[in-house]
């Protein structure tokens, strides 16, 4: 759908979290959530996503510890105290991600009249085919893995060179898997832009991957309980099957 709207088919990756088995590599998610952190968080929210969750099983594995001292790098608004004051604070393990603007309008003011949508759910919205049972399509197909392959494109498709035929407004900018191909988003990401502690590169293509990986974690924080879980009832059917197969042959054998 989207290439005919004007942008390219984004590219297939492979992806640690896709297939029945796929889990989340911590390592990308780690490093997804530092991209987020100094990079995508000066324009879009992450408003369904408490800093307790990044302890939670299934996730980036973070000690209640490192919540802690990761939320406390956050100013957090509160209130009204005993004086009726709004009132700042650093936050804490129950916060959410604070957004990057008051409100809508705010954002797209700063923003040349697009908001910068939260990315809570982002790698779900921008997958294309939909409306199959996800947990057959999960188990069967690569459905399941378009949302992050455009939002990993987006991400390193920006070009300085506009092709022919193509016009791009002022205040927005040409990127080859935008649908229309003019987007509102200036290129958000550079080599060596963050810096990272465990020696993966620190390239615009590794970036996106790592964002990505920890974009389709808050979108989907229990899917590896889901998958584990999903494979458990397959197993258990196919031994209640057998169980039943035999439990009719013996009700139903002939007694003379
Ligand atoms: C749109 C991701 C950084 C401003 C988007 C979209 C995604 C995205 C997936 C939606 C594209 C679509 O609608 O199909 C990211 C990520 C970032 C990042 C992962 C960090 C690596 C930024 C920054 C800014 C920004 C730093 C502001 C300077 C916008 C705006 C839009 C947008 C204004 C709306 C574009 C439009 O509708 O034309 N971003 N973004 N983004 N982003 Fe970002």
């Amino acid at each position: 759908a989207r290439a005919s709207e004007g942008s390219d088919v984004p590219p297939g990756n492979k992806w640690s979290f896709s297939g029945p088995f796929g889990k989340y590599d911590r390592g990308a998610l780690q490093r997804g959530l530092k991209v987020y952190k100094e990079v995508c968080a000066s324009c879009h929210g992450l408003s369904y996503i408490a800093f307790r969750n990044l302890g939670d099983p299934g996730g980036p594995g973070y000690s209640v510890a490192q919540v802690a001292a990761f939320a406390s790098d956050y100013k957090v608004k509160d209130g009204p105290n005993d004086a009726g004051d709004m009132f700042e604070r650093p936050g804490r393990a129950a916060d959410y991600f604070p957004s990057p603007f008051p409100n809508e309008q705010a954002a797209r003011a700063a923003n040349g009249g697009a908001a910068p949508p939260d990315l809570s759910l982002i790698t779900k919205a921008r997958s294309y085919k939909r409306g199959f049972p996800m947990f057959i399509v999960d188990f069967f197909s690569q459905y399941q893995e378009q949302g992050p392959d455009y939002v990993s494109a987006v991400l390193q498709g920006f070009d300085d060179h506009v092709p022919e035929g193509v016009t791009i407004p002022d205040g927005s900018y040409y990127n080859k898997y935008f649908p229309g191909h003019a987007i509102k988003m200036p290129k958000p990401l550079s080599d060596g832009q963050v810096t990272y502690d465990d020696g993966s590169p620190a390239t615009v293509a590794q970036y996106s991957k790592d964002v990505t990986t920890f974009l389709m974690w808050t979108a989907e924080p229990h899917m590896e309980a889901r998958k584990r879980l999903g494979f458990q009832v397959f197993v258990f059917l196919i031994l209640f099957a057998g169980l039943m197969y035999f439990t009719k042959k013996k009700v139903w054998a002939s007694s003379h």
